[in-house]
C-alpha cells in the first residue's frame, strides 16, 4: 500500500499504539512497556520493519524494540504491525544516543544492512564503530550479542575488526550465509531486494 494513499506520516505516528512517544522515560524500566517480562532484543535502523515484525511473530517469548530515525520509513513499518502483537514496540530515535534509552537491559542487538558510510571521515556514523560499541556496552545486560547481516563486504570486514577489537567472540561468520549457514532469522526489505538480485549476504554473530 502506498503511503501517499494513506493518512499522512505525522498522523500515523501520532495514532500508533506501537510507537513509544517518550522512550527516554522507560530507561531502566523497559519491561513496563510489555505485558510480559522476558528477554529484550532490539533492531537498530529497522527501516520499514519487515525483519522485526516477523521476529516478534515467530518469538512471542521475546520482547522486541525496533529503532529508526526517519519518520517516513517508520510510518511504513507502523501500518504493517498486526494489532494483536503484544511483544513489539517501536522507538523513533537516533541510536547515536542509545544509552539514553536503555541501561543494562538489552540481550541482543540486530544490525541489518546498516548504512556502510564508506568514507573515512564518516566512520563515526557506522553502527559498528568504536563509539557505538561503547554505547552498546551500557545498554547491554550481562549477555551481550550482536547479530549482523550486510551485503557490503568492506563494512562487514570493518565490523569484524571493530567487534573483535572490542572483546567480542565471533561465530557464524560467512560471506554468503544463505549458502553456508542455517540460522534463526528473518528477511528484511533490503535483504529481499539483494536476494532477488542474487547478491551474497554476509553474516556474523558476536558475543561477549
Ligand atoms: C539501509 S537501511 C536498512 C533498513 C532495514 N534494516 C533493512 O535491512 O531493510 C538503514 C536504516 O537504518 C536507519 N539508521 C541509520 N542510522 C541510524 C541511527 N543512528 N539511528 C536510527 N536509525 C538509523 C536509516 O534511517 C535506514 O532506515
Amino acid at each position: 500500500m502506498r503511503l501517499r494513499n494513506l493518512k499522512n506520516t505525522k498522523t500515523i505516528l501520532e495514532e500508533s499504539c506501537f510507537l513509544v512517544k517518550n522512550p527516554e522515560d522507560y530507561k531502566g524500566n523497559t519491561d513496563a512497556l510489555f505485558s510480559k517480562k522476558q528477554p529484550l532484543h532490539i533492531e537498530i535502523g529497522m527501516g520499514k520493519g519487515d525483519f522485526i515484525i516477523q521476529m516478534a511473530k515467530k518469538h512471542p517469548d521475546i520482547n522486541y524494540i525496533g529503532i529508526e530515525k526517519f519518520d517516513k520509513v517508520l510510518a511504513r513499518a507502523l501500518i504493517k504491525i498486526p494489532s494483536s502483537l503484544s511483544n513489539l514496540k517501536i522507538y523513533r530515535y537516533d541510536a547515536v544516543n542509545i544509552s539514553s534509552l536503555f541501561e543494562h537491559e538489552v540481550e541482543r542487538i540486530y544490525l541489518n544492512f546498516s548504512d556502510p558510510w564508506p568514507k573515512k571521515r564518516q566512520e563515526k556514523r557506522r553502527l559498528t564503530s568504536e563509539n557505538f560499541l561503547k554505547e552498546y556496552d551500557f545498554v547491554f545486560q550481562k549477555t551481550k550479542e550482536i547479530e549482523l547481516k550486510t551485503d557490503n563486504v568492506a563494512f562487514f570486514l570493518y565490523s569484524l575488526e571493530t567487534l573483535s577489537g572490542h572483546g567480542y567472540r565471533l561465530s557464524k561468520i560467512s560471506l554468503d550465509y544463505h549458502k553456508d549457514l542455517t540460522i534463526d532469522t528473518a528477511v528484511s526489505e533490503y535483504e529481499k531486494k539483494f536476494l532477488q538480485k542474487q547478491v551474497p549476504i554476509c553474516h556474523v554473530s558476536a558475543q561477549k
